[in-house]
């Protein structure tokens, strides 16, 4: 079925530009310049159209990186199923035999009869076969297992990813195609591999997820066509990847009875709050250099947090290790969870559990201030909804009195009020 024929797909590396081939070269006035909105395709999964800022864009590459068994595969094969529902899809896969992926399908119950399959590793022939398909959507599972002939060096090195990654993005621009490319992220953290396509593709979507914990939370880190840091949330099930629409709650890790240690936050990653819980030990330590252990949160940023506390809190920690946990596997970028976390820092150390009824968010500042974030009221809503009874908030982002019913507010200024009113 699949042609053994490699046409020859501009073999210069030198000419391997990204975008498409300009066949155009002279300058125009922006004016001038034709304006057409981009088409936006839905991908049939609504989390999905979320974190790609409305919809798939023809033409328009997307890169989906992850660790090695986070569920990029299963969340392509269910996208591409729905998607070839309506248009023509091809799937290009270099890890699994055509058997594992049909196998996948049909244990997803998914209707895919349409969908075109490609094992294959080699893009010369990858491009050749798709010429002929001419393809609306392509993927690419995974781009570390493609290798081009015009290089030496073995599939995945840095440089056969970007010489294949390119010559990919070149066909998808020129024939309009929408392109996924998948990419494993090594250990390390930092990707030898996907993180040097960043900046050829027009979007960068990670998997983050706690291997432990169902959910699995996808965020657009780059999109040239929608807001970054948009989330989008599933939950892996025997059936693959379910939607999760709402899930304002589902990072949190419930006690019998209150611990010491843990704050819930109010986190507002893209465009919708969600309650978060914080966790935090803190234990003595017997090293010169204690150590500052954060998981999904910024290491830096604790340490910085902790100096604040012992300058403006009086409170010092360098005869102590300080490990924090955000649950569930999420990512916090955001500063609202500086006031949380140096709260659960207090509690752990003071082996003392805050009420469990209370919510903290706010940023803290180098000199002990405490900084407004966005979207205070929306925040402190989304906790009253969930039963909240107290809120320990910036008081630039503390409502007017009474503004909302059956929550106790308590606006703080400087870091030794929130000390104060909570432990
Ligand atoms: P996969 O999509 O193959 O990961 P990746 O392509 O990112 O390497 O997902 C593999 C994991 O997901 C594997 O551990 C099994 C689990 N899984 C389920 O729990 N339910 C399912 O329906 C499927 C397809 C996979
Ligand atoms: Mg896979």
């Amino acid at each position: 079925m699949i042609e053994m024929i490699s046409t020859p797909v501009s073999t210069n590396p030198r000419f391997s530009g990204y975008a498409g081939g300009a066949a155009n070269s002279a300058a125009q006035r922006l004016a001038e310049v034709e304006f057409t909105s981009e088409i936006r395709i839905s991908t049939g999964i609504a989390e999905l159209d979320r974190v790609l800022g409305g919809g798939l864009v023809a033409g328009s590459v997307t890169l989906i990186g992850g660790d090695p068994g986070i569920g990029k595969s299963t969340l392509l094969s269910q996208t591409l199923a729905k998607l070839s529902d309506k248009m023509s899809v091809l799937y290009v896969t270099g890890e699994e035999s055509k058997q594992q992926v049909s196998m996948r399908a049909h244990r997803l119950e998914l209707k895919s009869d349409e969908l075109k399959l490609l094992t294959e590793t080699s893009v010369e022939r990858i491009i050749s076969v798709a010429k002929n398909e001419s393809p609306q959507i392509m993927a690419i599972d995974s781009i570390q297992t493609v290798y081009t002939d015009i290089l030496q060096s073995a599939p995945g090195s840095v440089a056969q990813v970007r010489e294949s990654a390119a010559q990919l993005v070149r066909f998808a621009k020129q024939n309009n195609t929408a392109l996924f490319l998948v990419g494993h992220v090594t250990k390390e953290g930092t990707l030898a591999g996907p993180r040097v396509l960043e900046h050829m593709v027009d979007s960068v979507l990670y998997f983050e997820g706690d291997p432990g914990s169902p959910y699995r939370v996808i965020r657009a880190i780059k999109n040239r066509f929608g807001a970054v840091n948009e989330l989008g949330v599933f939950a892996m099930t025997d059936k693959g990847l379910r939607e999760v629409s709402n899930p304002s709650a589902i990072f949190l890790s419930r006690h019998e009875e209150p611990v010491s240690g843990s704050v819930i936050m109010v986190t507002r990653e893209g465009s919708r709050p969600m309650l978060v819980e914080v966790q935090v030990l803190v234990d003595e330590s017997h090293l010169g250099n204690p150590r500052r252990v954060t998981l999904g949160l910024e290491q830096n940023r604790l340490a910085m947090l902790l100096a604040v506390l012992h300058r403006h809190g009086g409170i010092a920690m360098y005869d102590q290790d300080v490990f924090v946990n955000v649950v569930g596997g999420i990512r916090i970028n955001e500063t609202a969870a500086d006031l949380p976390v140096l709260l659960a820092v207090l509690s752990s150390f003071r082996s003392k559990p805050l009420p469990e009824d209370l919510i903290v968010f706010g940023e803290v500042g180098l000199a002990g201030e405490i900084r407004p974030v966005p979207n205070g009221l929306e925040r402190i809503r989304e906790a009253a909804k969930h039963g909240y009874k107290r809120a320990i908030v910036p008081k630039a982002n503390a409502p007017k009195k009474s503004s909302i019913k059956d929550m106790e507010i308590i606006p703080v200024q400087r870091l030794s009020e929130a000390i104060e009113q909570a432990i």
